[in-house]
């Protein structure tokens, strides 16, 4: 038989750099409900959410990756030639065929080994995780990370159980070696008997042929699984990581809703001090987007620095979930 060689890579990996895109056009609660039979006061109070981003026609899912990647590569200091892999997690590229991750890779200058990953909001936690073990196994010598939704054109404007939670944006990370780790053991899973709480359907009347699919979601199923399931989850990684949750600065958990974030954070009994992201009341529901933008926002507002520890959780269609401890990036443009 032939011997076969493996390669081993760095002993410890970590994220060198983030970097974000927001779209332009801030959308109110009011100018949501201009279409959608809700207001203010009950979106509010419901989901925590004030304004969410929506991107224009001119913002596509394409350009708010590449984007966000060619800051992520920028504050790092790799160029687009050393990235060996792109993981581009998200639910709405309109395409199965050709993924987004090859076309933003051609876009930045690289010929990199690229593919989507789909694990609905919980895609970002996948790729970074898969990314930090392509690295540590030699496979990757810089790995970029993107999470990207443009979930503006697959929500249904009228339905009131998702049109007011979900919005546009991308994070990018870049993942490399490094001296101190900087990202813990993931932990992580799937509950496919729950699939059918969050899906993608068949249009309405108010999309366009172009986008002919809306999400669809059960959202108290979500409610009563995801705030109590995760903190398990969430202990997990912080124990595989040979921490304890007092060495916590910052929690990052998805951007779902306001209250899901507090339920979780209470079920974790999380201590006082530990910042804790809240950018779902600023920027909605951006599903694989959102835990690098609630980085960016946590480190722009002064509640987190580069350098800090941080459980990281996200969760959602599949029913998928994957948590880690990290040490925060330098952020670009900051
Ligand atoms: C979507 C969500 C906000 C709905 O809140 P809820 O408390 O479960 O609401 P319900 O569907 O039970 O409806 C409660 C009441 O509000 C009303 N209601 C529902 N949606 C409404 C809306 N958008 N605006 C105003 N009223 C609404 C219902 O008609 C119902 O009224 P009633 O009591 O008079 O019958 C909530 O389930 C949720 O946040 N789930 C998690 C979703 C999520 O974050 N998913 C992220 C996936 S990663």
């Amino acid at each position: 038989m032939a011997r076969i060689s493996q390669r081993t890579g760095a002993s410890a990996t970590a994220m060198l750099g983030l970097g974000v895109y927001r779209p332009a056009r801030l959308v109110t609660n009011d100018e949501i409900c201009e279409v959608l039979d809700s207001n203010d006061e009950w979106i509010q109070t419901r989901s925590g959410i004030r304004t969410r981003r929506f991107a224009g026609e001119d913002e596509s899912l394409l350009d708010m990756a590449t984007h966000a990647a060619r800051a992520a590569l920028e504050v790092s200091g790799i160029g687009a030639e050393q990235i060996s892999t792109v993981i581009l997690a998200t639910s709405t590229h309109a395409q199965h065929t050709p993924a987004a991750a090859p076309i933003v890779a051609d876009r930045l200058g690289s010929r990199a080994a690229a593919f989507d990953v789909s694990a609905g909001c919980a895609g970002f936690c996948h790729a970074l995780s898969v990314a930090s073990d392509l690295v540590r196994g030699g496979n990757a010598g810089y790995a970029l990370v993107i999470g990207v939704e443009k979930l503006s054109t697959f929500m249904d404007p009228t339905d009131r159980g998702t049109a007011f939670i979900f919005a546009d944006g991308a994070g990018a990370v870049v993942v490399g070696p490094a001296e101190d780790a900087g990202i813990g053991p993931v932990a992580w899973g799937s509950d496919g008997s729950q699939s059918h709480v969050i899906t993608q359907q068949p249009t309405c009347q108010h999309n366009s042929a172009e986008h002919p699919m809306v999400v669809q979601m059960e959202g108290t199923a979500v409610f009563r699984w995801a705030p109590f399931a995760m903190a398990d989850v969430a202990r997990e990684s912080i124990e595989g990581a040979g921490l304890t949750i007092d060495d916590l600065d910052a929690f990052v958990p998805h951007q779902a809703n306001l209250r899901i974030t507090e339920t979780l954070a209470r079920n974790l009994k999380l201590p006082e001090g530990i910042a804790i992201a809240r950018d779902v009341q600023d920027s909605g529901n951006t599903s694989a987007a959102s835990v690098p933008l609630a980085i960016e926002a946590m480190v722009r507002q002064g509640q987190a620095k580069a350098g800090d520890t941080a459980l990281l959780i996200a969760f959602g269609a599949g029913l998928s979930f994957a948590s880690q401890v990290v040490t925060l990036p330098p952020v670009a443009g900051l």
